[in-house]
């Protein structure tokens, strides 16, 4: 990149650096769902398939597939838990745009186009969401992407659409992330409709000269992808493009312990949540009930936004899919207001961790995770090590088994912890 376009990159960020991206929406992490990893109801359930989309591998989306999720966020109460958004990613839009220049719905998927969908959605007290793409093509069989349509695609959807996903794919050489998301940005805060904006950037700016998206992420949206794509995986160390130290929930959880320790020290604000992407809520068969909870659990402990992209139709003949993601206490957390991100306290040699998240009342959200692979461990959590007098006294609560502990002085040991599993307490001082 020129260095005079570096300048201007990093001046504006100083510039906006104070101010956070507050248009009257997305004050805190915004919840639903989103078609990624879901299932693709239309060409499976006609066959009398549930197979998995695989994120994106088949990538199909349709407006019965969005009209459900929305039904079932309204029957299973995950609504009135806060999940209201129901998101159409890389999937949606037709392969070309109109005579007019606007993006519009695959015909085919969407026969009453994408607005009767946004109507159907309204109508329940839903909020709808949209992919959109910073460069010329969608990452994804080459949808249009928005390039030399910001201002035309911001006015023509925020006429229905209440949140919007910007990604990264196929950006102009000579451009940058933080001059094309701030002018995207900008371009949906003209048209005077208050819409969701979430950064798909990956982390990507992450390299000299450019300021992280850490820094100018939340001066320009409600929330931005910290990394690389979180796939289904316990454990994928690859990263592939982008920042971070792997695609799986173990890498993404280190990554996070990167990102909220000093120097760095990043965590979410009002209007401005780091987003670790996807949720992977037991996909079928890589995600299990254990590796699922886990992921809710550090999620929670972030202030992340909570979308999820495996499917929610069947929520309410799912057991394990409603214990993790209709934890009202968990939820609180996500959704507390003084929006810290939750950071590590404790890196111990055996694997065991030890994290902590201060919440607006006082009370502390408190993980102690075993990190191994393989070995059942004892956990152990000393106030000392979240910086309290060993003769404090903390009254318990465990969110997972959803229960009031008892009070404890100098520190609480958990019994023995399964591999990738956590106990998950909020804790009261006395
Ligand atoms: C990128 C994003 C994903 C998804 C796909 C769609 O990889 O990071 O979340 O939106 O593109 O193609």
């Amino acid at each position: 990149m020129p260095n005079t376009l570096a300048l201007l990159a990093c001046l504006l960020a100083l510039a906006t650096a104070a101010a956070a991206y507050n248009n009257g929406v997305g004050k805190l992490p915004v919840m639903g769902w989103n078609t990624w990893c879901s299932t693709t109801p239309k060409q499976m359930r006609e066959l009398g398939v549930d197979a998995p989309d695989l994120c994106g591998l088949t990538d199909n989306c349709n407006a019965q597939e969005l009209m459900d999720a929305a039904d079932a966020l309204v029957a299973s109460g995950m609504r009135d838990l806060g999940y209201t958004l129901v998101a159409a990613d890389d999937c949606w839009s037709a392969f070309n745009r109109t005579a007019d220049g606007n993006l519009y719905a695959l015909p085919s998927e969407f026969p009453d186009g994408i607005e009767a969908v946004a109507d159907y959605v309204h109508e329940r007290g839903l909020l709808l969401g949209l992919y959109l793409c910073i460069g010329t093509e969608t990452c994804r069989r080459g949808r249009p992407g928005s390039y030399g349509h910001y201002e035309q695609d911001a006015n023509f959807l925020s006429n229905f659409v209440d949140a919007v996903k910007i990604d990264n794919c196929n950006r102009p050489a000579n451009t940058t992330e933080l001059e094309l998301y701030s002018a995207f940005s900008a371009a949906f805060n003209a048209t005077g409709k208050p819409v969701i904006v979430m950064l798909c950037e990956w982390g990507d700016a992450n390299s000299e000269p450019y300021e992280p998206v850490e820094q100018w992420g939340p001066t320009i949206a409600h929330s931005y992808r910290v990394q690389m794509d979180h796939l289904p995986l316990w454990s994928l160390p690859t990263k592939g493009a982008g920042a971070g130290y792997g695609q799986g929930t173990k890498q993404v959880i280190e990554y996070m312990a990167y990102l909220t320790a000093p120097p760095r020290s990043f965590s979410s604000v009002e209007y401005g949540m780091m987003d670790p992407d996807f949720l992977e809520t037991l996909f079928f068969p890589t995600m299990s009930f254990i590796d699922s909870r886990t992921e809710f659990s550090f999620w929670t402990l972030f202030s992340a936004p909570l979308i999820v992209a495996t499917n929610v139709y069947d929520i309410m003949s799912d057991p394990a899919k409603k214990t993790i993601l209709m934890n009202a206490d968990a939820i609180a957390i996500d959704q507390d207001p003084l929006l810290k991100t939750g950071h590590r306290v404790a890196n111990n040699s055996d694997g065991t961790q030890v994290w902590m998240k201060p919440l607006a009342n006082g009370d502390l959200a408190l993980i102690c995770f075993n990190s191994h692979d393989l070995l059942p461990l004892r956990c152990s959590i000393s106030w000392a090590q979240l910086g309290l007098p060993s003769t404090a006294s903390l009254a318990l609560r465990d969110i997972w088994q959803q229960k009031d502990l008892g009070s404890f002085t100098g520190g609480y040991d958990v019994p023995l912890l399964l591999p990738h599993d956590v106990v998950y307490l909020r804790a009261t001082p006395q």
